[in-house]
């Protein structure tokens, strides 16, 4: 149940956060459905912060806090008509309101005498972010009310980008480099959460409401009074509803809407069904959780058929072999699909996936979508089944399995061009170092073209290593180095996740240095303390202690160390340390020249003389340090060996 909890969480906190789930949503409905089961055998291990008793995502920090008047709750799930059975007869009530379920963010919007005044995210139900700026700035929705009520309402619904927006976003981001939204949801999710007001407007989000917070109070008595109240205002409502008087009616809209849904225009990802009568709702009452009174139908992800062309191999960046099937291009969920995840070795060979095979494919949360089945009748005979490759496409290493493993690996961790082409695309990236101007295409030509062997590689290179790599001009390699150096003071954190330590994203990274403040803490931690950090459990604590264990990376860490990374995550209040004091360098220093000894003195506050006097605070000794030492040693002036200088400046 511990690591179920935790799983639930890091997954919740990719979706709601961050806006980049690495799970489809069934797989994640499919956690908690364990989770909640394993909580109704056992509640004497229930914990009372479960991820089942709350809704979602944290609030950023980006954004200022909302509390909500009442909570935002979330909804039940259920996916089969005996569980939509189950809701009917635990209401035992008359008179339903079928909605359909849209695939977006949910927000509260209040206006006061009729005009927006304010705008809020969901975030943990109770506390959300503040985005009126951002709702400001969407078209869809009414900065004034239609024959305004006086006094305050408040209105919830949810945020959506329609697929027609979300294609031509993407179409841009591709044409930029840029890194794809992967579904019309987390596009949303992403553009209302964005900081740079010219973006949201541009990318053109729209809104459905389908809430009015204590609609009694405007004489409203049921669901779909409530929903032509907020249209007759000007609040934009979904069409497609539907008055049922049982469960028969409910599933055959349910049934309508499987294949009608889609041309919707949005995501829509199951049907909503809603007691009519809302005065009954308060009655009836909430979980923690979500409402009794309404209960959500999920429809399963769609399928649809094709032919595999080709089954390729690529390496990940830890060396992982992946085989990704090339398709007949096909249409599927609203976006052209050509290439299918196959996961691993044991799952082409239990579904028995054969190159030439027709077979079916569904979406996944990435957008890349997912082999489900074989359809073993089209088969003509000439398929051929799949093996792994015995040497790595990349670098031609022998291939490896560990017997407690299922994935086949490159085991040449230190110089195959793919895993550091990956490695680096990560370190790189957003949530890492976030270096501007190194993507996928330039990682590639920094590993294809032997100039670098090392993530660390990348900040030793001159200028003109740069400008000699292929249509790099002077000006992009100077922008490129200033960007190196600046990514040099990035967070801990961002460091930590920077790393590509199996297992650890920015969220466990976050997790990580806010209880091990600095990198000689994390790296000496054992696995029982770093199990113990909440949110990361035993698996993740084992990948980190081994990471640290492997000398190849202590001696990477050690030389971001000496390149003066940001290694600690408190702001220790280092500006005028040296205030008032002298320094002599004398000899040379290995980490670092002395023109950048001497500029990192100044910053702190100190001062730089080229000879030893009374007046001098402190010498610092590289190898052969010649008569300047001895002067300091016959005037007992203290003096620093580089370690030990280097170990002041930091802290
Ligand atoms: S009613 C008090 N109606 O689905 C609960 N929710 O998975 C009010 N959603 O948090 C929810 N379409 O963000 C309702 N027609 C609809 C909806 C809808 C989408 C969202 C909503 C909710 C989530 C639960």
């Amino acid at each position: 149940m511990n690591e179920l909890y935790a799983l639930v969480k890091h997954h919740a906190g990719l979706y709601y956060d961050d806006d980049n789930p690495e799970i489809s949503d069934a797989e994640y409905d499919a956690l908690v459905r364990e989770l909640k089961q394993l909580e109704q055998d056992y509640p004497q291990y229930a914990r009372s912060d479960s991820p089942t008793q709350t809704v979602g995502g944290t609030s950023s920090v980006l954004f200022a806090k909302v509390e909500h008047s009442t909570p935002m709750l979330s909804l039940d799930n259920v996916f089969t008509p005996d569980e939509l059975a189950d809701f009917f007869e635990r209401l035992d009530a008359k008179g339903y309101i079928c909605e359909m379920k849209i695939d977006g963010l949910a927000v509260s919007l209040i206006y006061e005498d009729g005009i927006f005044v304010r705008g809020a995210t969901r975030g943990n139900g109770h506390v959300g972010e503040d985005v009126t700026e951002n709702l400001m700035l969407v078209d869809a929705v009414p900065k004034k009310l239609v024959d305004a009520p006086a006094g305050r309402v408040e209105v919830r619904g949810e945020v959506l980008m329609t697929w027609e927006r979300f294609n031509s976003v993407n179409k841009l981001k591709d044409s930029r480099g840029e890194k794809l939204f992967a579904n019309p949801r987390n596009a949303a999710a992403g553009t209302l959460r964005q900081k740079d007001s010219s973006v949201i407007a541009e990318r053109g989000l729209d809104i459905f409401l389908y809430y009015l917070v204590d609609a009694e109070n405007f004489g409203v008595k049921t669901q779909s009074g409530a929903l032509e109240w907020l249209s007759l205002h000007g609040l934009p409502v979904q069409r497609a509803y539907e008055l049922c008087d049982d469960i028969e009616g409910v599933k055959n809209f349910v049934e309508r809407m499987r294949t009608e849904r889609k041309n919707l225009g949005y995501v829509t990802d199951g049907v909503v069904v809603k007691l009519n009568d809302l005065t009954k709702w308060d009655e009836i009452g909430s979980t923690s959780h979500a409402p009794r009174w309404a209960v959500a139908y999920k429809y399963p992800p769609e399928e649809a058929r094709t032919k595999i062309l080709d089954i390729a191999v690529s390496v990940g960046r830890t060396g992982v072999l992946t085989p990704v099937a090339v398709l007949e291009p096909v249409r599927l969920a609203g976006t052209q699909v050509s290439r299918a995840g196959l996961h691993n070795a044991d799952e082409i060979a239990r579904k028995d996936i054969r190159v030439g095979d027709w077979v079916y494919v569904r979406k996944a949360a990435e957008i890349i979508p997912e082999v489900v089945s074989v359809d073993a009748g089209a088969r003509k005979g000439d398929e051929l089944p799949f093996t792994m490759p015995e040497r790595c496409p990349a670098c031609g290493s022998l291939i490896v399995r560990l017997p407690e493993e299922t994935a086949y690996r490159c085991p040449n961790r230190a110089s195959c061009p793919a895993q550091l082409t990956e490695s680096l695309k990560y370190f790189a990236s957003r949530d890492g170092m976030n270096i501007n101007g190194i993507g996928k295409k330039l990682a590639e030509k920094l590993t294809v073209s032997g100039k670098i062997h090392s993530l660390s590689d990348i900040y030793t290179l001159t200028l003109e290593d740069w400008t000699t790599l292929d249509k790099i001009g002077e000006k992009s390699a100077e922008n490129l180095l200033a960007e190196l150096n600046a990514s040099k003071s990035r967070p801990f954190a961002n460091l930590i996740t920077a790393l590509g330590i199996p297992g650890v994203g920015k969220n466990t990274a976050a997790l990580l240095t806010e209880r091990f403040s600095d990198i000689d803490s994390l790296m000496n931690a054992d696995e029982e303390s770093l199990a113990d950090v909440e949110g990361v459990g035993a698996v993740i604590a084992g990948s980190v202690h081994e990471f640290f264990r492997n000398e190849e990376n202590v001696k990477m860490i050690e030389t971001f160390r000496a390149m003066g990374f940001t290694m600690s995550s408190e702001k220790k209040n280092v500006i005028g340390k040296f205030e008032g004091k002298t320094f002599v360098f004398t000899g040379g220093l290995s980490s670092m020249t002395r023109d950048e000894a001497g500029e990192k003195v100044k910053a702190l506050g100190g001062r730089v003389a080229s000879s030893v006097s009374k007046k001098t605070d402190y010498v610092v000794a590289g190898e052969k340090a010649g008569s300047k030492l001895s002067k300091a040693e016959s005037l007992g002036i203290k003096i620093l060996s580089e370690d030990e200088f280097t170990e002041m400046i930091r802290h």
